[in-house]
């Protein structure tokens, strides 16, 4: 059976591809994103702690100059070890604890600042209370979270409808078809297998004309091209392109419906607030991160202080 953290790792094994994620395990992300946490990192006390919550592979601490990294004491958790080697990787003065971020092995009150970003709400309303009680007095509660029916969101609702015509149309089987027949040499069984190929490329053109971006573009062309210089090419290539394909989109289906199932909306938002302030924190200030010059909504920020 595949764990929660089997997921996790093999998520942080495979991201990386151009254009697959937002955040990447290189740390790299929009600029903005970057600014935003050099601001809130300014809150941690020189020589404070941080700790950053579902850390991944440490995208927040690559907003810390190298200088004020020396100073701080910096700390990780998160369900993957895979993603915490690599965030150890980049960051070996942090210290990494392999937990979910429901029970993080920490005393309560012992962090000037807790951050996460599009992290602590894979583990539901109950992990922003314990990322709460880990403040300490003085100290910042300091949130990004994944927005419901924001830029990412609807970016994750258009690769699904996508990924699901590429998969229903039955284009990969079909090519896989059309190619075996085309290496076979024989013309009866090539033209056997160009009517269903036809049938299928017909459903991913049409869908292509009002969606011109997204992995279905990927795929189809991306066949297309090959199918143009197919003596250029071993049809174990081709046919193993196209099931990667498969595999590849199959997977992201399940990665990205996974993110869109903790978007938060006002509801949730209202309970991470009350439990927020149960442990004793000041009432949380909750806004909105914007791509610059633009209403695109990225995410939710979430901040609280404890006195
Ligand atoms: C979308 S990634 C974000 C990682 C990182 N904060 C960043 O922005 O690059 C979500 C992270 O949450 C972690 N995660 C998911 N569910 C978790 C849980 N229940 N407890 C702890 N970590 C979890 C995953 O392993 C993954 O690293």
């Amino acid at each position: 059976m595949t764990t929660k953290s089997d997921y996790w790792s093999d998520y942080w094994q495979s991201d990386g591809k151009e254009g697959e994620v937002f955040v990447n395990s290189k740390g790299e992300r929009p600029a903005y994103i970057a600014d935003y946490w050099s601001t809130q990192l300014e809150l941690a006390p020189d020589s404070g702690s941080v700790l950053d919550i579902a850390s991944g592979a440490g995208s927040i601490y690559e907003s810390l100059t190298q200088e004020r990294r020396a100073k701080l004491s910096l700390f990780a958790s998160d369900l993957s070890k895979k993603a915490l080697d690599i965030l150890l990787s980049r960051f070996p003065e942090a210290k990494a604890v392999v937990c979910s971020s429901l029970e993080i092995p920490y005393e309560s009150q012992s962090f000037d600042m807790v951050v996460s970003q599009f992290g602590v709400e894979y583990a539901g309303v109950e992990a922003f209370r314990e990322a709460a009680r880990l403040v300490a007095p003085g100290g910042y509660l300091e949130i990004l979270s994944h927005y419901q029916d924001g830029y990412i969101d609807q970016r994750n609702a258009a690769f699904i409808d996508g990924a699901k015509v590429a998969i229903s149309s039955g284009y990969i089987e079909t090519a896989i078809e059309l190619t075996k027949a085309i290496f076979s040499g024989s013309k009866t069984k090539v033209r056997k297998a160009e009517k269903p190929f036809i049938s299928s490329q017909i459903v991913l053109a049409d869908y292509l004309r009002s969606n011109p971006k997204g992995i279905h573009h990927h795929l189809y062309f991306g066949y297309r091209e090959m199918y143009m210089k197919i003596q250029n090419y071993h049809e174990s290539d081709v046919i193993g392109w196209l099931n990667a394909m498969r595999d590849d989109i199959k997977k992201n289906l399940i990665k990205v419906r996974a993110i869109r199932e903790v978007c938060l909306n006002q509801a949730d938002l209202d309970a991470i607030c009350s439990v927020i302030k149960i442990e004793g924190m000041n009432d949380p200030s909750i806004s909105t991160l914007n791509i610059p010059g633009t209403d695109d909504i990225v995410g939710w920020t979430i901040s609280a202080r404890r006195d």
